[in-house]
């Protein structure tokens, strides 16, 4: 049967998130500077994106840009930023067209001028896209998200408007960059690296993991097709035991 066929449509991942890895690697492997691998990953970028709308997944959230990555020589750090900006004028098109809403969540504000201009504008013209919303992480890690999240919240306390007694876990979460958006369900990272690299970890607790071997110019839409058959075979349980979720 094929790959297509065997997924559930009635019991898709509302949210999948994506850690986009392997590119650097994918170029050396050919003798090429790992630039053209960044290149690359673009093309597997689009396939994912157009398979998630296709299938009608709700959030793709993407590794785009780590914090850690601005200490990456400042060739490639560059690079990425021109890919970045080239990407979003090819596609921002094609975005409204699908009815796909995106959104940047990271520490924007260090990004340069003209990258943040780019992102605001395509922000702006598809924020009446009701389909897929696509969120990219630049410029972003967690422990950032939380350090942040936890300024701000002192910031609250100190002109009274929070009261510390009264914080809960929903309150916390508001002051996330991703507040609103669904934790994810199932995230996958690409090229064998079985670990997390700072990315969303208060949002991961419950989360699906799901690691390949494959680079990540080379994931395509049957590799996401398996990803997420996988995610559908599983059990979760929240901490409960098995014959509670079978209950339900
Ligand atoms: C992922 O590919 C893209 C970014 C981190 C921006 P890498 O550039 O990390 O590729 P490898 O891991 O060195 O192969
Ligand atoms: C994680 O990849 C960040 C992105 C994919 C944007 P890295 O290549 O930066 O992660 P490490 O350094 O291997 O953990
Ligand atoms: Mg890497």
């Amino acid at each position: 049967m094929p790959l297509r066929k065997q997924i559930n449509t009635g019991k898709l991942p509302s949210h999948v998130a994506i850690i986009m890895d392997g590119n650097g690697r994918w170029a050396r492997q050919r003798g090429l500077d790992r630039i053209f691998g960044h290149q690359q990953g673009v093309n597997a970028l689009r396939e994912v994106i157009e398979t998630a709308a296709e299938l009608g997944i709700r959030y793709l959230t993407l590794y785009a840009f780590s914090t850690e990555n601005w200490g990456r020589p400042d060739e490639e750090v560059s690079a990425l930023m021109e890919i970045m900006v080239q990407s979003l004028n090819n596609e921002t098109d094609t975005f409204m067209k699908n009815n796909i809403r995106f959104k940047a969540i990271g520490d924007i504000d260090r990004l340069a001028d003209d990258v943040k201009k780019r992102l605001f504008e395509t922000i702006n013209l598809t924020s009446v896209c009701t389909g897929l919303n696509l969120v990219v992480a630049l410029s972003y890690s967690s422990r950032w998200e939380i350090t942040e999240a936890a300024r701000r919240m002192s910031v609250d306390v100190s002109n009274r408007t929070l009261k510390p007694d009264l914080i809960k876990e929903e309150d916390f979460e508001k002051y996330l960059t991703t507040y609103g958006i669904p934790d994810p369900e199932l995230m996958i990272r690409t090229s064998g690296e079985l670990r997390i690299s700072n990315f969303l970890l208060w949002q991961l607790a419950y989360t699906e993991l799901y690691f390949t071997d494959k680079l990540w110019p080379d994931f395509g839409k049957e590799d996401f097709y398996n990803a997420i058959i996988d995610f559908q075979k599983r059990e979760r349980r929240f901490g409960k035991t098995s014959e509670q979720v079978l209950e339900k």
